[in-house]
């Protein structure tokens, strides 16, 4: 009689990484909302913004420290390696990745890159009315018009973006009944029974705290060096 046993579990996201998703999510909509809903000056916005940078720097530091499947020396492939995945993937024989696979990679770096761009970008936009970002009396108004409809063109680039970020998601779930989804809130993925296990080191959270620090502090000394 076959003995059941309970699936192998793998820690694959940590809860820094999963948090920083989640609160990216949660204020790209409200970059929207604020800007729609907000006040003339859009001081709502712009504190907004700066929430979304230092998660991006905080993002990008863990890239470095984080745990194994956060880091981008983990994920980051060259070409051939994206072809081949994409090749197998067509084929039904992709291999097993626990963190980001090849594609995957790439388009977390697209997606990190645009949303840094729209973050820099607003630092420097204007309505030529009533708001500006905090660092917009730095460069002329030529420069900073041009800043501001990069400004406007990279949120349509970015929804782009997120719309193919979606598709990639539901595909899994839907074509090759993978949910992403609900790893990226447990943090856990389950072993399959074909693939040896993958090992993935979880960096401590408390390290994380001290990353977001040193991320809010870059983000706001960035900003104020430039006004002393
Ligand atoms: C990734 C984050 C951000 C998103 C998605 C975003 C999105 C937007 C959108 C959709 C607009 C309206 C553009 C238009 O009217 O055509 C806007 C305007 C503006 N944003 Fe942001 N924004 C972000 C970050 C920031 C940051 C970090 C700042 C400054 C610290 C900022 C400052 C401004 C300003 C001053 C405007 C008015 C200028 C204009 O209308 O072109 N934004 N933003
Ligand atoms: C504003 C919208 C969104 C943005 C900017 C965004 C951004 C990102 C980024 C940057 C990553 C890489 C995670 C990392 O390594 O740090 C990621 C991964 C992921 N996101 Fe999103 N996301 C958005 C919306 C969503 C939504 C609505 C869902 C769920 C329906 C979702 C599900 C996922 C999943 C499952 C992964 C992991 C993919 C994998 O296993 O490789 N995202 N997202």
């Amino acid at each position: 009689m076959a003995v059941a046993t309970s699936p192998r579990t793998i820690p694959t996201w940590d809860l820094p990484l999963r948090l920083c998703h989640w609160l990216l999510v949660a204020l790209v909509i409200d970059a929207w909302i604020s800007n729609k809903l907000g006040d003339m000056r859009l001081s709502w916005h712009i504190w907004n913004g700066y929430a979304i940078l230092i998660l991006l720097v905080f993002r990008i530091i863990w890239g470095f420290v984080g745990s194994s499947t956060a880091r981008f020396a983990n994920f980051m492939t060259g070409w051939s390696a994206v072809t081949h995945y994409l090749k197998s993937t067509m084929r039904g024989n992709a291999p097993y990745f626990p963190g980001h696979n090849p594609a995957g990679g790439w388009s977390v770096a697209a997606m990190l890159f645009l949303l840094t761009m729209q973050g820099m970008c607003g630092l420097f936009a204007s309505d030529d009315i009533m708001a500006s970002g905090p660092l917009n009396f730095l460069l002329s108004q030529t420069m900073t018009g041009k800043l501001s409809t990069l400004h406007s063109v990279g949120f349509w680039l970015l929804l782009g973006m997120i719309a193919l970020h979606l598709s990639g998601v539901f595909f899994y779930l839907f074509f090759k009944k993978d949910n992403l989804i609900t790893p990226m809130i447990t943090g856990i993925k389950y072993a399959r029974d074909n693939h040896p296990e993958p090992s993935v080191q979880i960096q401590s959270s408390w390290i994380a705290f001290l990353v977001l620090i040193g991320s809010s502090l870059l983000v706001w000394l960035g900003v104020q060096v430039w006004k002393w």
